[in-house]
């Protein structure tokens, strides 16, 4: 699939955030080895600290679902800019998707690919517990 038509179905899944505290929608879509697209919103709430962010939907969706194995994620924000995601999200994309890549789109400057491996240099994995 074209990073292009991953971005607008990110794009899709942000249209279902729930965040009434800050009012900023992400939306992830996950491309699966197998073909399959898994999409996730960012759901906030009211204690804040419960707040999932949406590449954690999108990649708890699919592990609940029995799919394991990803090549690509989109991640967009209502804000227009780019949507780096946050230090826990970048280790649970590593768990799964460690040669992956992440897909970012900005209004303004168009889409930029990078890949897990530069957002999360000298990633932790299980294979490194001894
Ligand atoms: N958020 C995400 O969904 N993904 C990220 O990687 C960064 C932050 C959400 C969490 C919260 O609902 C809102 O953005 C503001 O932090």
């Amino acid at each position: 699939m074209e990073n292009r038509e991953l971005v607008l179905l990110a794009k899709e899944a942000m249209e279902k955030a729930y965040a009434p505290y800050s009012k900023f929608k992400v939306g992830a879509a996950l491309l699966a080895k197998n073909g399959e697209v898994f999409l996730g919103c960012n759901v906030e709430n009211a204690s804040y600290g419960a707040t999932i962010c949406a590449e954690r939907t999108a990649i708890t969706k699919a592990i609940s679902e029995g799919v394991k194995e990803f090549q690509k994620i989109a991640i967009v924000a209502s804000s227009g800019d780019y949507a780096a995601p946050c230090g826990i999200c970048r280790q649970v994309l590593y768990e799964f998707l460690p040669d992956g890549e992440v897909i970012l789109d900005s209004d303004h400057e168009g889409m930029k690919v990078m890949s897990l491996k530069e957002l999360l240099p000298m990633g932790f994995r299980g294979e490194d517990i001894k």
